[in-house]
């Protein structure tokens, strides 16, 4: 049996620096998202860079039984996962009433029940194998203010660290750790394709970090075991802050530094 890392999101930004980072440890990976293509040339390249094996599947996790057809393609190559990153996410732009049901329940899907399939496939050989490490990238929006534009988000990350949490209190004592990567702003595709690129281009330069630098951080904190990772000394000063600042002054900073996102 080969031991591979999976990782989902993988055609761009933070997944694609997580594949990376684990292949340049000497893990080998799977890469999954819908971007075939993207998928190729990046497997392709890491491949030849770190020497590890790779391999990808492409697949919409918008749809029900997308995490059991990227379970059965690991099944059936003998791919053993020790390591599952769900990484995968995007937000719906507008204000809630603007959004279709479907689009909602399409977005839940991706960033929540997704995660909460794959988990429950491969959590399963883990517990066998007494070993296993799983990462739910989630965000600094799960501890931020409401915002006025992608309602949803900032309730399903929270869900997902909870849930993350719920992991480690599970599993921890077979051998499997659990590790929530909450970022802040981080220059990836997220922002055009969650359609708010130009509600966000007001934030300031010190708060947008490389989406190698998050990479390099969530990957070494989930080898080390570690349960929730703010990267970047700025984002955790801010994540310290919102949790003791009341709510009311934090509201209004938001306003100021990113007025699309939090002004309605
Ligand atoms: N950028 C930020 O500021 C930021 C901050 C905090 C947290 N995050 C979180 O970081 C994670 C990665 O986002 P990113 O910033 O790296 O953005 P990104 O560059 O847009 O990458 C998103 C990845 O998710 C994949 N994806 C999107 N919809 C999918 C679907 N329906 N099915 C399967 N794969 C899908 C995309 O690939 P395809 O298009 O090929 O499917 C892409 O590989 C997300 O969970 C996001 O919530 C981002």
């Amino acid at each position: 049996m080969k031991q591979f890392a999976l990782i989902t999101g993988a055609s761009s930004g933070i997944g694609e620096q997580i594949c990376h980072s684990l292949a340049k440890r000497g893990f080998n990976v799977i890469l999954t998202s819908r971007t075939e293509s993207k998928l190729k040339t990046i497997s392709e390249k890491i491949s030849f860079k770190y020497g590890v094996k790779t391999a990808y599947f492409s697949c919409d996790l918008s749809k029900k039984n997308s995490p059991k057809k990227i379970f059965n393609f690991c099944d059936s190559n003998n791919y053993d996962v020790d390591i599952l990153v769900n990484n995968a996410g995007y937000a719906l732009p507008n204000t809630f009433e603007k959004n279709s049901v479907e689009d909602e329940e399409n977005c839940i899907r991706v960033l929540g029940t997704s995660v909460i399939s794959l988990t429950k496939l491969f959590v399963r050989d883990m517990i066998k194998n007494n070993r296993g490490k799983i990462m739910i990238v989630s965000s600094v929006a799960a501890f931020a203010p409401p915002a006025a534009i992608q309602v949803m988000y900032g309730p399903l990350k929270t869900f997902m660290n909870r849930f993350s949490e719920a992991l480690n209190i599970n599993y921890n004592s077979k051998g499997i750790t659990s590790t929530a990567l909450c970022p802040g702003y981080t220059i990836t595709n997220f922002h055009t394709a969650s359609g708010v690129q130009d509600e966000m281009d007001s934030v300031p330069k010190f708060l947008k970090k490389s989406a190698k630098r998050i990479a390099e951080e969530g990957v070494e904190g989930m080898l080390n075991g570690k349960k929730i990772i703010v990267p970047t000394k700025t984002w955790k000063i801010i994540v310290f802050l919102i949790k003791i600042v009341p709510q009311f002054i934090f509201d209004f900073l938001s306003s100021v530094l990113a007025p699309g996102r939090y002004n309605n």
